[in-house]
């Protein structure tokens, strides 16, 4: 990072993926990006520029410090956030990215035939791991990790992987966690392997225990 302005600014990624099948189909998840938008939130009301590249979600919020940019697939995601990555202090990926893709888009409506039918899926991009490549000395990067089974392994092995400084390990198996609800249940694990297990609380108030760990890892790296 560069130039002292860009400090307090943060790229959030929110809300799920669109992979198209055909002009009326795609494969998606059920992310609502009421995680995505609730931090993004924080920031604001810290006073950080927000940066938010959303997929398709019902969730609108406007300040006049934010950037929104809406997209669909896993490609428009990371093409919308690549400009900005590197002005940024600190980048979170909350968005459940569709980790495959139809191999091939059709342009006209695919027609029923045959009672069977077999898709071939391709590896998207994987936004975390290529930003992770490429992040810069005090700039600070927050993955998710959505997990079923073996969840702090698996979130420390994403932690690894994709080079970052924080992982939120949310469960499916937590009651009132994860999807659509309104509330969620965090685990905050950092590089230092320090990790802090919350209660189950609202998004919103999960955002800014997000917001200010990752503010206050910043800042430590900063003075350091
Ligand atoms: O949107 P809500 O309904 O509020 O739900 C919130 C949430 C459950 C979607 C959110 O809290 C969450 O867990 N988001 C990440 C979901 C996910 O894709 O997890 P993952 O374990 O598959 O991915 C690990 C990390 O890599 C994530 O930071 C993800 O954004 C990122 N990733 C994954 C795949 C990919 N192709 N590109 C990525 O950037």
């Amino acid at each position: 990072m560069s130039k002292e302005k860009d400090r307090r600014s943060v790229l959030i990624t929110a809300g799920p993926t669109r992979e198209a099948i055909d002009p009326v189909r795609y494969i998606t998840n059920h992310s609502s990006g009421k995680m995505g938008y609730a931090i993004a939130e924080a920031f604001l009301e810290k006073g950080f520029t927000v940066v938010l590249v959303s997929g398709p979600v019902t969730l609108s919020l406007t300040h006049p410090e934010l950037t929104t940019i809406a997209v669909h697939s896993a490609d428009e995601m990371y093409d919308a956030c690549r400009p900005y990555f590197p002005t940024v202090q600190i980048a979170v990926f909350a968005a459940a990215v569709a980790d495959y893709k139809p191999a091939e888009v059709h342009t006209e409506k695919m027609k029923k035939s045959g009672n069977e039918l077999s898709l071939q899926l391709v590896k998207n991009v994987d936004i975390a791991f290529e930003f992770g490549r490429v992040k810069q000395a005090g700039q600070v990067s927050v993955g998710f990790a959505l997990e079923t089974n073996d969840e702090e392994q698996n979130a420390l092995k994403k932690l690894d992987t994709k080079n970052l400084d924080m992982v939120i390990l949310n469960s499916v198996q937590d009651q009132g966690a994860t999807f659509g609800y309104d509330t969620n249940k965090v685990t905050i694990i950092n590089r230092d392997l320090l990790g802090r297990t919350f209660p189950l609380k609202s998004k919103k108030e999960v955002g800014k225990d997000i917001a200010d760990a990752a503010i206050s890892y910043a800042n430590h790296q900063h003075t350091n």
